[in-house]
């Protein structure tokens, strides 16, 4: 697998089509069907492997950030990728660098954007850079990192970058936590408690399919996860699917966002919860 760390070096675009899978490498299978999908539409796929500093706030951990990147490569190229971009920090962010790209308004002050202030001024940065140096067709991004994916749609529209924003499932393990790079800094203990979230989205659900309203829906939700005391919920709410405005009433794609705190760790999740 050959794997570029100068911008210098990234391949000429000789394909028909390529497309681009931004990751922060330690992948997991969730990566991998981000690759695949890409792989099944696009002649050539590019995979970034880079743990953005920008997009990490001060406490968080950008340092112990998982990393293996002679693994990456293998399932990277198993899954069907052409090469990887693996640019250093300093390369991405050399001395002097000054620019950001912010995306203002409603969509960046709730929810991930209000717990992590500057994350998606980072993300948009750097994906921003990711576009201009790879040059992609189409890009994918998870569901999984619901509200991110619509920072995306944002930026990308709004800056005319000329690229496919393609969206991909959330993949889950057998019981239902969705796979993240993170997963790995869970106790033995905290394992199987961490399908509180999963659960929560799923009683959210079935509340909607009962005739609950979206609040009434919440609270189901909330009772869930009151019954993991070590979980400390950051927020559980009914959302638009492209605004990610609180809802009062059901709309088609309405989407249940959850994100909390374990000891070790902090996850999020998201659910489909009123079909579209
Ligand atoms: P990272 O967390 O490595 O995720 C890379 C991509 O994989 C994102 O689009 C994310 O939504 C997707 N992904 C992660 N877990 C998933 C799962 N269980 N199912 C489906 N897709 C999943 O997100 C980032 O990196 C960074 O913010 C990045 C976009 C690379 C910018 O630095």
């Amino acid at each position: 697998m050959r794997i570029i760390s100068q911008p210098a070096d990234l391949p000429v675009r000789e394909s028909a089509s390529r497309g681009l899978v931004p990751t922060m490498g330690y992948l997991h299978e969730g990566h991998l069907e981000l690759i695949r999908r890409a792989a099944a539409e696009n002649e050539e796929v590019a995979v970034s492997i880079f743990v953005n500093p920008l997009q990490f706030g001060p406490g968080e951990d950008y340092r112990t950030y998982p990393r293996d990147l002679e693994r990456d490569a293998r399932l990277a190229e198993s899954a069907g990728a052409s090469w990887i971009f693996h640019p250093s920090p300093e390369v991405m962010y050399p001395p002097g660098f000054a620019t950001t790209v912010h995306v203002g308004g409603p969509l960046t002050e709730r929810w991930e954007g209000e717990r992590r202030p500057g994350h998606f001024d980072g993300v948009a940065t750097v994906v921003t850079k990711l576009f201009n140096l790879v040059r992609p067709d189409r890009a994918y991004f998870g569901e999984k990192d619901f509200q991110q994916l619509q920072v995306v749609r944002r930026f990308t529209a709004d800056l005319n970058l000329g690229v496919e924003i393609v969206p991909v499932p959330i993949v889950r393990e057998p019981d239902g936590l969705a796979r993240s790079s993170r997963n790995v800094y869970l106790t033995a203990e905290e394992r199987p408690r961490a399908t509180v979230l999963y659960r929560a989205l799923l009683a959210v659900r079935e509340a909607a399919r009962r005739g609950a309203s979206p609040a009434e829906a919440v609270e189901a939700g909330e009772k869930v996860l009151a019954s993991v005391p070590e979980f400390v919920p950051d927020y559980l709410a009914v959302v638009h699917p492209g605004t990610l405005e609180p809802l009062s009433s059901w709309v088609p794609g309405a989407r249940a966002i959850v994100a909390g705190r374990f000891p070790t760790v902090r996850l999020i999740d998201n659910m489909e919860v009123w079909d579209r």
